[in-house]
């Protein structure tokens, strides 16, 4: 029978299973330092993708079983000839042309959407780090893509962090943020300041080191920022939001954003953090950020991790968390294929 590739269909229980245990196995192998998948998490795409995605789930079949899948992010907003793409093997069943199956299955789905582009990260090691094997970049290289982006996943070791120098911080930031008063909410925005947490997210592309990637700035605006948080709550993601409000025009200028998975209490991901441009140098970057995390401290006592990433290049943004005291756990690399 050999390889076959087909949609995924999520009233196909059976294969949702296998897929999900795909992932698992293959996390397990690449990534063991993070909590089991949220189950909730990984397939709420299929009912209630990301505004601006359209999803294209397929799996690919050895001899009529489940062994590999590969998850294509078509984008119909912005970016319109660039698609996201996830592709996993059974560790089990690995060189067997499975992925490079799966691969040629996604090519085909994005030239006939009228896409350029397929952008999908590995999993790399750090400098240094012997004795792990990671295919995912002789393969992405095999099928011919390009390095276009480093990351490093930092992890702050939340039981061994130091309180008083973290008090210390804040002090420091908030003598310097005068002017600026912060506001905190959970999974969703304050009505008054939605569009500035849209205008935030939008400029991130912009504002952050892309390497070598063609990623035009996104279209954000109130309405979509709800949709992304419908959209989070359907994977169950619970969030904890600092803000930064500039008090002469009443505006939220800085924003950073942890969440947490349904399934875990003891690991949380430090999302995004972004100041605007005309509101640098108050050190608002660093007040948003660690008047977030003290209260997420306070608010999730079963807290050990939290992971954040960084693009290799983004010094500032690392020299901010390499003070709180995250550090390296993991490499990261994006890579892009022109088809
Ligand atoms: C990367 C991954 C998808 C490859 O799946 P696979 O079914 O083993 O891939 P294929 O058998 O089709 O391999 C195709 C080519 O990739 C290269 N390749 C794959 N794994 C490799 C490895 N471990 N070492 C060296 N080259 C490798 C080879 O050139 C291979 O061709 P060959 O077997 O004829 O030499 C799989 O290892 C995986 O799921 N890894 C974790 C997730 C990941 O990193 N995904 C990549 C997203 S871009």
């Amino acid at each position: 029978m050999g390889i076959s590739v087909t949609p995924l269909d999520a009233n196909d229980q059976p294969t949702r299973d296998a897929v999900y245990r795909i992932a698992m196995a293959a996390q397990a192998v690449d990534e063991p330092d993070l909590p089991p998948l949220c189950r909730r998490r990984f397939e709420a795409p299929l009912w209630h993708p990301m505004p601006g995605i359209d999803p294209r789930w397929v799996v690919a079949r050895l001899d009529g079983a489940p062994v590999g899948w590969l998850r294509l992010y078509l984008h119909i907003l912005d970016n319109t000839e660039n698609a996201s793409v996830d592709l996993v093997v059974d560790p089990a069943y690995r060189r067997r042309g499975v992925g490079r199956a799966l691969h040629e299955h996604g090519v085909r789905l994005l030239r006939e959407h009228g896409g350029k582009r397929l952008v999908g990260p590995t999993v790399t090691a750090l400098p240094g780090e012997k004795g792990r094997e990671l295919p995912g970049a002789a393969f992405a290289a095999a099928v011919g893509a390009r390095p276009a982006l480093s990351d490093v996943r930092r992890r702050l070791d939340v039981t061994a962090l130091d309180r008083s120098r973290l008090a210390a911080l804040l002090a420091e930031a908030r003598a310097a943020a005068a002017g600026y008063r912060t506001i905190r909410w959970g999974d969703h925005a304050p009505e008054e300041y939605v569009a500035d947490v849209a205008h935030l997210e939008g400029r991130l592309l912009l504002d952050a080191p892309m390497g070598e990637l063609a990623w035009e700035q996104e279209r954000m605006d109130a309405e979509r920022a709800r949709a992304a948080e419908r959209a989070l709550d359907a994977r169950g993601v619970r969030r904890h939001n600092v803000g930064a409000v500039h008090e002469a025009s009443g505006r939220l200028v800085a924003w950073s954003q942890l969440s947490l998975d349904a399934t875990t209490t003891w690991h949380a991901w430090q999302q995004i953090t972004i100041v605007d441009p005309a509101h640098r140098g108050h050190r608002l970057g660093l007040l948003v950020k660690v008047e977030n995390l003290e209260h997420a401290l306070a608010h999730e006592p079963g807290l050990r991790v939290i992971d954040t990433y960084n693009a290799a290049a983004n010094a500032h943004m690392i020299a901010i968390n390499e003070q709180l005291g995250f550090r390296p756990a993991a490499g990261s690399t994006d890579w892009q294929l022109t088809i």
